[in-house]
């Protein structure tokens, strides 16, 4: 009796074998798929033809307002730093102390690694091999416009990283109110100053 219990085992694993086995040559025919997965899905591909939509196509316009992530959600110079197509100058932010405040502090914790505290592009990065650390300190950035720096801050340029994703939008023209400040702390003449000032202040030798 145990005998023919063998036999039979042994044929039908020969019979499945010889049906689900030889994955691994080739046929034409369609495969039997006893656990098709997910191989099959009702869906829709991009750029296909479907009869479901009314304009026969399978790709959808998004809706209307849809906004993309990391995308500025508006597209004025708040967001971008640019007015029509030109960089737009001006911090669009109310700044007082506190704003002030703020933009040093994110300076000191964001860039003055890099740039150094009084922005001569002579952080602690720059010694250990970032060598091209910009100095902000020169008279192509002091003149650059607002909006220009916005948007290094938030895209980066060249080697420098992008920092739009860390950084706030409020916070990124905090940042400038405070680095303007910066620049005019290290170029002002002493006529500049007001009177009660002056006489604390030697101008530097020529
Ligand atoms: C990790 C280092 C690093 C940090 C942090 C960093 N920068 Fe820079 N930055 C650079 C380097 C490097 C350059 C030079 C980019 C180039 O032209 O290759 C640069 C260039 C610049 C420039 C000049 C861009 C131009 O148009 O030439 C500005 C402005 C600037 N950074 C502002 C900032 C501000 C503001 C922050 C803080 C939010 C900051 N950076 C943080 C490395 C850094």
């Amino acid at each position: 009796m145990i005998r023919y219990f063998f036999i039979s085992l042994f044929l039908a694993v020969f019979a499945a074998l010889a049906i689900l086995g030889f994955r691994g040559s080739f046929t034409t025919n369609r495969p039997i798929e006893i656990f098709p997965d997910m191989d099959h899905q009702a869906k829709f591909r991009p750029q296909s033809p479907t009869d479901f939509y009314a304009n026969g196509s399978a790709a959808r316009a998004p809706i209307d307002g849809t906004v993309a992530r990391e995308m500025p959600a508006q597209n004025d110079y708040l967001h971008t730093g640019k007015i029509g197509d030109k960089w737009g100058d001006g911090i669009p932010l109310p700044i007082d102390a506190d704003a002030m405040k703020r933009g040093q502090e994110r300076f000191t914790i964001n860039c003055a690694v890099c740039h150094g505290p009084a922005a001569y592009g002579n952080g602690i990065v720059k010694e250990y091999g970032l060598s091209t650390v910009a100095n902000l300190q020169v008279a192509r950035i002091r003149y650059m416009a607002d909006g220009e720096i916005f948007n290094t801050i938030t895209h980066g340029k060249n080697t420098m990283n992008a920092y739009g994703p860390n950084i706030s939008v409020e916070d990124r023209w905090k940042i400038i109110a405070y680095l303007r400040a910066v620049q005019r702390s290290q170029n002002t003449l002493l006529s500049e100053l007001p009177e009660s000032l002056r006489a604390k202040y030697t101008p530097a030798a020529k």
